[in-house]
């Protein structure tokens, strides 16, 4: 699978996993992908920790079912009818969580190039996911990104050292194929924007 393809290919998986084990050597290749990510000043303030054990999984996924119902009840109307079709995670039925997670003491004290930017360090965990996610892709896994969780709760499930952040629980699996269409068009929650509307040329505002 050529560059573009996989980068078109990709989709946020909820619905699609079989639970069918994935390979340790091409687990390999996909987190040593998100390890070869650029990171701010070489910090690579990432880890990875992986979740198998089904009660972990369990408590993780009610607590993502809590905060779903919470989002749900900010929602009137249409929005709440939307929403309601709308699957979330598939953190049961992928079988393995990824906790991404940023240590922003990494490579400190002086992180070159992050001195005026806090914000660069997590830019480069997400950069790392990102690498995961396409190579996942071209390996023919789903990947899934759950954020309806609050920090402490995750930084707790799986004993994160103190100051490291979770930025991410991945769910990551075998698929029985990956959508065309992401679920938030199929479903009518937002659809992608034309290329055009988010290109700028010179200045960000024009006209006046
Ligand atoms: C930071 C981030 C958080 C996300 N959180 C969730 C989530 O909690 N549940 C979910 O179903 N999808 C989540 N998504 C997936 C988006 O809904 C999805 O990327 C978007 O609808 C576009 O679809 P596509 O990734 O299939 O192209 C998240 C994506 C990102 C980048």
């Amino acid at each position: 699978m050529d560059l573009y393809d996989a980068i078109n290919r990709r989709r946020d998986t909820r619905a699609e996993f079989t639970g069918e084990p994935v390979d340790e050597a091409v687990l390999r290749r996909v987190f040593g992908a998100a390890h070869a990510a650029p990171s701010v000043g070489m910090s690579q303030p990432w880890d990875f920790v992986l979740v198998r054990d089904p009660s972990t999984l369990d408590r993780f996924a009610a607590h993502v079912a809590q905060e779903r119902d919470v989002f749900a009840a900010s929602l009137s109307g249409e929005r709440a009818e939307t929403f309601s079709r709308i699957k979330i995670e598939g953190i049961r039925e992928s079988g393995l969580g990824v906790v991404v997670s940023y240590d922003a003491g990494r490579g400190g004290p002086a992180v070159l190039g992050r001195h005026a930017i806090a914000d660069a360090g997590l830019y480069s965990v997400c950069l790392a996911i990102q690498n995961l996610w396409l190579a996942a892709t071209a390996e023919g896994l789903g990947v899934g990104w759950v954020s309806f969780y609050r920090e402490e709760f995750l930084a707790d499930l799986v004993d994160l050292p103190e100051g490291a952040r979770p930025v991410a629980w991945l769910c990551l699996g075998s698929v029985a194929n990956l959508p065309e269409v992401p679920d938030l068009e199929r479903f009518g929650w937002r659809h992608r924007s034309p290329l055009d509307s988010v290109l700028h040329q010179e200045r960000y505002r024009t006209g006046d």
